[in-house]
C-alpha cells in the first residue's frame, strides 16, 4: 500500500510518500521563513500554496510512483495555524477528488510519535513529544495517546524561538541558540519550572532575557538556558517512566533534533536500564513522511472522510483522537 502525506500546519510545507513497513519512498518540504519576526499566518499559507504543485511533483518523481499507484491521500487536520492548515487541506481536497482516492484526516501530534515510534522499532516507549508548539509526555492506553504530562504555558521550541527573536535572532532559535550553547561553559541560575509531570516556560524566557540586559555572555546564556529546559524535560520523562513502570523512551518534535536534548534523555533512560530512540532530523521537523505513514495506519483501520467532511481543526489535541491501530 502507498499513501501520500501533506503537511502544513505552521511553517512547513511538506509532501511525503510511504509505503509498508515505514518505507520512505519520496519526501519533498519547503518551509517559509519570516524576514522579521514571528510566523505570519497568512504570509506562511500563501508560501505553502505557491510551493505546493513543486513538492507534489518532487515526491512523486523521487518515489517513482504514479498517481495512480497511490491508494489514499492523507493530510494533517489540526493542530495549527488555521490559514496553513486549509492551504494543506484544500490541496489534499483536489489529489482525492481529480486522483478518485480517498482523504484520510490525520492529527499532527499523533502523526509526531507515531512515525518516531515506527522507526524506534520500541514497542511500549514512553514517548516526548517536544516541538514548536507542544510539549508534552505521552503513553499510549485503551486506544489512544494519553497526555501524562505537559507545558503550562508555551511549547519549548516556542520558547527558543521567541527567546532567540528577543536576543535579536530570527526564527528559527532552536538550531541558532544549540550552536551558540557549545561555546558556553558557565552554568547560570535560571528558573527551573517543574510542576509534577508538567513543565512550564515563560518564567524562563522572562530571567533568560532580564540576565542578557543585565549583560551575561550570551554562549553561557545559551548553554545554561538548555541544560535548564532540557533537565526539565528530561525530569518530567523519567517521572512518567518511574509511574508507568517502563524503560524505553522515543523522543520525536523539532525539538528532538537537540543533540544535548537527546544525550540527556538517553542517559537517564539507560541509567534506569532501558533506551531512548530519536528519529533521523529530517522526520523530527514537520514532513509529510510522519502524516503519510499515520494516515496508512487510519487508512487500515478504515478512517476515511469526505471532502464535505474534511473541515480542518486548528486546536485537535493529542488525546481527542482514535489510535485503534494500537
Ligand atoms: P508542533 O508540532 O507543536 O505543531 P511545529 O510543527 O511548529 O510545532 P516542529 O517542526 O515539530 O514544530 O519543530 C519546530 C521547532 O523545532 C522550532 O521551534 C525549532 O526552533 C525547533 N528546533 C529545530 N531544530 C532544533 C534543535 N536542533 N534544537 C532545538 N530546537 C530545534
Ligand atoms: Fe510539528
Amino acid at each position: 500500500m502507498v499513501v501520500l502525506g501533506i503537511e502544513s500546519t505552521a511553517h512547513t510545507a511538506s509532501v511525503g510518500i510511504v509505503a509498508e513497513g515505514t518505507e520512505i519512498l519520496g519526501l519533498a518540504s519547503d518551509t517559509y521563513l519570516p524576514t522579521a519576526g514571528g510566523i505570519h499566518p497568512r504570509e506562511a499559507a500563501n508560501h505553502h500554496v505557491e510551493v505546493f504543485p513543486d513538492l507534489i511533483r518532487r515526491a512523486l518523481a523521487e518515489a517513482k510512483v504514479r498517481p495512480r499507484e497511490i491508494e489514499a491521500i492523507a493530510f494533517a487536520q489540526g493542530p495549527g495555524l488555521g490559514p496553513c492548515l486549509r492551504a494543506g487541506a484544500t490541496v489534499a481536497r483536489v489529489l482525492s477528488l481529480a486522483w478518485d482516492r480517498p482523504l484520510v484526516p490525520v492529527n499532527h501530534c499523533v502523526a509526531h510519535v507515531e512515525i518516531a515510534r515506527a522507526l524506534s522499532g520500541l514497542d511500549d516507549a514512553m514517548l516526548l513529544y517536544a516541538s514548536g508548539g507542544n510539549t508534552q509526555v505521552i503513553a499510549h492506553g485503551s486506544g489512544r495517546y494519553r497526555v501524562l504530562g505537559e507545558t503550562l504555558d508555551i511549547g519549548i521550541g516556542n520558547f527558543l524561538d521567541k527567546l532567540w527573536i528577543a536576543l535579536g535572532g530570527k526564527f528559527p532559535g532552536g538550531p541558532a541558540i544549540e550552536s551558540l550553547a557549545r561555546e558556553g561553559t558557565e552554568l547560570l541560575s535560571l528558573p527551573y519550572l517543574v510542576h509534577g509531570m508538567d513543565v512550564a516556560f515563560s518564567g524562563l524566557y522572562t530571567a533568560a532575557l532580564a540576565l542578557d540586559r543585565a549583560g551575561a555572555d550570551r554562549a553561557d546564556l545559551a548553554y545554561s538556558v538548555e541544560c535548564t529546559a532540557y533537565s526539565m524535560l528530561t525530569e518530567i520523562t523519567e517521572r512518567a517512566l518511574a509511574h508507568r513502570h517502563r524503560r524505553d523512551v522515543v523522543l520525536g518534535g523539532g525539538v528532538a533534533c537537540n543533540e544535548r536534548l537527546r544525550r540527556m534523555v538517553q542517559e537517564m533512560a539507560e541509567d534506569r536500564g532501558g533506551r531512548s530512540f530519536a528519529p533521523p532530523k529530517r522526520l523530527c521537523v514537520d514532513n509529510g513522511i510522519m502524516i503519510a505513514w499515520t494516515g496508512l495506519l487510519a487508512f487500515r483501520e478504515g478512517m476515511t472522510t469526505t471532502v464535505e467532511r474534511s473541515g480542518v481543526e486548528p486546536r485537535q489535541r493529542t488525546d481527542l483522537v482514535r489510535v485503534p491501530w494500537r
